[in-house]
């Protein structure tokens, strides 16, 4: 069984998904150890409702020197062997994707190489999306390396933009449609494959 932690910043609707997926043995070669978030976020609170441990390593209080340091810390301390970024919103330090090297795996809310990179998060994608036109979108689970969002893709899901849709409906389906169900999945993926390499 692979110790996972899952990195977050926000309402944690991924993380949730992560957790009901394990509960219902959908994710049956891992475990969610902990739940790290680098600010105050409601996903804390969903760790703490389905007993998984939370810590709170505040970023913009300590500086990212001191978060990198507390961040890999934390992580080996508790023995993770693959980490799980759910709408972490912070640049991973390069120590921790060297020490996780493809073991770190993202979301994100649209097809890479579509609507991806440097300021592309949250809303912000699904707005871009609408503004090109796009007739089609959705997610992807890529590995995570130094290029933001340039890792291998694992899984993705199109999810089909509607005439009367907004950047806050269509952000919703695609978690609904699309990131709640790729991720469990893709989670559970690298984790057979970090246990087979293991054997
Ligand atoms: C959402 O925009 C999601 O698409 C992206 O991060 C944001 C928050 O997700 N992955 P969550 O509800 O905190 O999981």
């Amino acid at each position: 069984m692979v110790k996972a932690a899952v990195l977050v910043s926000g309402g944690g609707t991924n993380l949730e998904a992560l957790l009901k997926a394990e509960e219902e043995g959908r994710m049956p070669s891992l475990h969610i150890a902990l739940v790290i978030a680098d600010r105050e976020a409601y996903a804390l609170k969903r760790a703490a409702d389905h007993g998984r441990r939370g810590i709170l390593i505040e970023r913009r209080a300590i500086g990212m020197k001191r978060f990198s340091e507390e961040l890999l810390k934390t992580l080996s301390e508790n023995g993770i062997q693959m980490v799980i970024l759910a709408g972490f919103l912070s640049i991973l330090p390069e120590t921790v994707i060297e020490a996780y090297k493809d073991r770190i795996i993202n979301i994100h809310p649209s097809l890479i190489p579509s609507f991806c990179g440097k300021g592309f998060y949250g809303l912000k994608v699904h707005e871009a999306a609408l503004d090109y036109g796009v007739k089609v979108t959705g997610a992807t689970v890529h590995i995570v390396n130094e290029i933001p969002d340039g890792g291998r893709i694992l899984m993705q899901k199109a999810v089909y933009i509607e005439p009367d849709d907004t950047a806050e409906t269509l952000q919703r389906r695609v978690m609904e449609e699309a990131e709640w169900i790729i991720l469990p999945q893709a989670a559970e993926m690298i984790a057979k494959e970090i246990e087979n390499e293991s054997r």
